[in-house]
């Protein structure tokens, strides 16, 4: 029986992705940009299944109930989308522990989309898999390319590759390996409902989105660090004024957010952005790192990532 493998990237929201305006579709409210990070990645097995199941696996562990049903519901859009007939069987495994609180969903769902396209020959164009990979996750769209990702709408597009700027570096800062209590998915949705800043929200940031890809095309740290920090600060207001609140941040997180205001008083160039959890990653170029990894982050456990 053939056997696929495929592997993609998690990648990183500058201007962030939350929110549907089309939830069957998995159509976004706004426009995000992403960085796309190949130092974590998932490599996907898919072959196809001699029952009438789909049997999922993620690191070693038999998926069942609200996990499975996620990825079941995608390869049922899969095979009505492309008029296919069988279940499969799939093997993922993250290139970085489950546990450090990193795992995507993008990675995941990009893989997938990869290794199902391999499996039947579909010869799909980058941005076909984008739109495949969006129907399993939003964010998955933006991993189909290296690079600065652009999604607009139905699909994402690659704006710049990684030897543009090869000098940046996402420090990923480990505060906490907890499962999130509220799903991106369930959370968003109580978001568009129930935050009185979301509007505003949707509105500015979707104007960040030419200020920072002039940011990124000069090479202008500053620029693209603030906007990307000042996204993320407005995208957490919104989350924590739902009804009822939902706080992602632990004490750790804004420990750290002071942190990497304190070194930029220091004249160390550094921003963070913050998704759905606790963990910061911090931007920065590489000639930095070591300080702020030895002097800053001391006690917390890190990744160091390039593009
Ligand atoms: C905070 O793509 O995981 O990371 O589309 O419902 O699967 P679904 O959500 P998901 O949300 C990611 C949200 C975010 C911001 C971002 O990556 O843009």
């Amino acid at each position: 029986m053939q056997t696929v493998t495929a592997q993609a990237p998690a990648n990183i929201a500058l201007i962030k992705y939350w929110g549907k305006r089309d939830e069957a579709l998995m159509l976004p409210t706004k426009s995000s940009l992403s960085i796309t990070l190949p130092g974590l990645t998932t490599t996907t097995t898919v072959s196809k299944s001699s029952t009438q199941e789909d049997t999922i696996s993620i690191d070693n562990k038999k998926l069942s109930g609200k996990d499975k049903q996620k990825i079941v519901s995608f390869l049922n859009i899969f095979r009505s989308t492309y008029n296919i007939h069988d279940h499969f069987l799939i093997d993922s495994k993250n290139s970085f522990p489950t546990a450090a609180g990193l795992a995507s969903s993008a990675s995941g769902f990009a893989a997938l989309a990869k290794g199902l396209n391999t499996l039947y020959n579909l010869e799909l164009s980058p941005e076909e898999l984008s739109q495949l990979a969006r129907r399993g996750s939003g964010s998955a769209c933006r991993s189909i390319y290296k690079g600065f990702a652009l999604w607009e709408d139905y699909e994402a597009r690659q704006l710049f590759t990684p030897d543009h700027w090869p000098e940046l570096r996402v420090i990923a800062v480990i505060v906490n390996n907890q499962e999130k209590k509220v799903s991106s998915r369930v959370a968003m949705q109580q978001t568009i409902k129930t935050s009185p800043l979301y509007s505003q929200w949707v509105t500015r940031s979707e104007q960040r989105i030419p200020q920072i890809i002039n940011a990124i095309k000069n090479k202008d740290l500053h620029m693209m660090g603030s906007l990307a920090e000042q996204d993320c600060i407005e995208m957490h207001a919104c989350i924590q004024t739902t009804k009822p609140a939902i706080d992602y941040w632990i004490p750790e997180t804004r420990v750290l957010m002071q942190q990497v205001q304190k070194l930029r008083h220091q004249k160390i160039p550094c921003y963070f952005t913050i998704d759905a959890g606790p963990n910061v990653k911090i931007i920065t170029l590489d000639q930095h790192v070591n300080q702020i990894t030895q002097v800053a982050l001391g006690e917390f456990f890190c990744y160091t990532l390039a593009l």
